[in-house]
């Protein structure tokens, strides 16, 4: 783990909240994700379980957290179950979590090697009733590859087929939306470490820059302050800007165009995901600064009604409202196009066609009840974008904002995105 030491008792509150909605006699188990194969014997970098951190803060491969909050026993509890350090592994990836570690990291005072998982599990399970079993539930998950946790979950149904079943992911995704303020330290700290990433950026922008070459900046700043990329940086100049997974980021930026960069660091596990578009020259013409101030416009008013009771759905219906009269204004939406506007069929689709945010945590698109509503702890993006592929011009525009009782407040209000302030900045350069 790279990042600093985090407080324990971030996790022990967490297991806290879970426990208290877990039924009755109840076994609830934690899988870590597994480690995926690569090409031959090579293996993609391990990325964590993100419901396995927010419950002990292990990021270690094969560990699995068993809950029992009702047992007798008060220590069987709560035990996380690791694998056994080995004098092999040791040499070639480097020491495991010993129990004691992980007691420290987790606050589990229960901490087991992995050959006492099936006799615990036994003893556990005959004493429970319902089998509290997590599965992917995303609603934009769409990989065929099964998790550790839905490959375990079907031994244990096999082996108890008597004992009731729930799920846990319902549970964890109410209760991830919503961010304690250790968590919300964390996400700061990304979007901090992401703004850093930015103004390199922004110091290296010049005509004929490649864009890789601006991805560049971005690793190496994010490298330097104990991150990772959230996900594959986005560095889109010209009409790249308006593909709107681009990841080659391969093309020059030439003056004259616009460049979208859409990146998030990763600290700690807890992700920011910010979008700036810039002018390549340093200055914007007239028509980019006009879909410019159009984005920002919708940007504005989309983070002032992200507040506590809001559905999702009726936050994306209004700033899509937004957005196709700013179309209009533009030239690009005719207001017979407007008027025949619907939720299935938005008016602003041709140039807005994505979600206007998403919730952001341990995930980039974090779990959290479809349709809200928001609530005080929420983070949620808000990315409105114009993309005109026959004008060479795409603008997305994202923050990262935390819904409260008293208003939003914008996490990365301090990242420049007025035109004037972004010109005043790439003529320093
Ligand atoms: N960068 C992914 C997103 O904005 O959702
Ligand atoms: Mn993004
Ligand atoms: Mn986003």
């Amino acid at each position: 783990m790279r990042h600093a030491p985090l407080d324990p008792a971030l996790f022990v509150a967490n297991r806290g909240r879970l426990a208290a909605l877990l039924p009755p006699a109840s076994l609830a188990i934690v899988h870590a994700a597994d480690a995926m194969p690569a090409t031959g014997d090579g293996r993609l970098r391990y990325h964590p379980s993100a419901d396995l951190f927010w419950l002990t803060g292990v990021e270690q491969e094969e560990s699995v957290l068993v809950l029992a909050p009702g047992a007798r026993d008060p220590g069987d509890r709560e035990t996380l179950f690791l694998r056994r350090s080995d004098e092999h592994t040791a040499r070639w990836e480097g020491e495991r979590l010993s129990a004691e570690r992980a007691r420290v990291l987790s606050g589990v005072a229960r901490v087991r090697w992995l050959d006492e998982l099936p006799g615990t599990l036994h003893r556990l399970a005959c004493d429970s009733d319902t089998l509290v079993l997590n599965a992917d539930e995303h609603e934009r998950s769409t990989t065929e590859v099964e998790t550790r946790d839905v490959r375990m979950a079907r031994r244990l149904l096999d082996r108890y087929p008597l004992h009731r079943r729930e799920r846990l992911a319902p549970l964890l995704r109410r209760l991830r939306a919503v961010k304690s303020p250790a968590e919300v330290e964390l996400i700061r700290e990304a979007v901090a470490i992401t703004a850093a990433g930015l103004e390199r950026v922004m110091a290296a922008l010049r005509p004929g820059v490649m864009e890789y070459e601006l991805e560049a900046e971005l690793v190496a700043e994010f490298t330097r302050r104990r991150a990772r990329t959230a996900f594959e940086p986005i560095v889109g100049s010209g009409a790249n800007a308006c593909v709107l997974h681009y990841l080659d980021n391969a093309a020059e930026c030439r003056s004259g165009d616009l460049v979208l960069v859409d990146v998030g660091a990763c600290y700690a596990n807890y992700n920011a995901d910010l979008t700036r578009t810039f002018p390549v020259s340093g200055r914007f013409t007239p028509r980019q600064r006009a879909v410019y101030e159009a984005v920002l416009r919708v940007q504005r008013a989309a983070i002032a009604r992200a507040v506590p009771g809001v559905g999702l759905r009726d936050w994306k219906r209004a700033a899509q409202l937004d957005m196709a009269a700013e179309l209009v204004r533009l030239g690009l939406l005719a207001p017979a196009d407007v008027a025949r506007d619907s939720a299935d069929e938005p008016a602003c689709r041709p140039y807005f066609m994505h979600g206007v945010g998403h919730s952001l945590g341990l995930g980039v698109h974090d779990l959290a009840p479809a349709d809200g509503p928001l609530a005080p702890g929420w983070v949620v993006t808000v990315e409105p974008g114009i993309y005109i592929p026959a004008e060479g011009i795409g603008v997305r525009l994202e923050n990262d904002v935390l819904v409260t009782a008293d208003g939003p407040v914008d996490l990365s209000g301090h990242v420049p995105v007025e035109p004037d302030d972004v010109e005043r900045l790439l003529a320093r350069r």
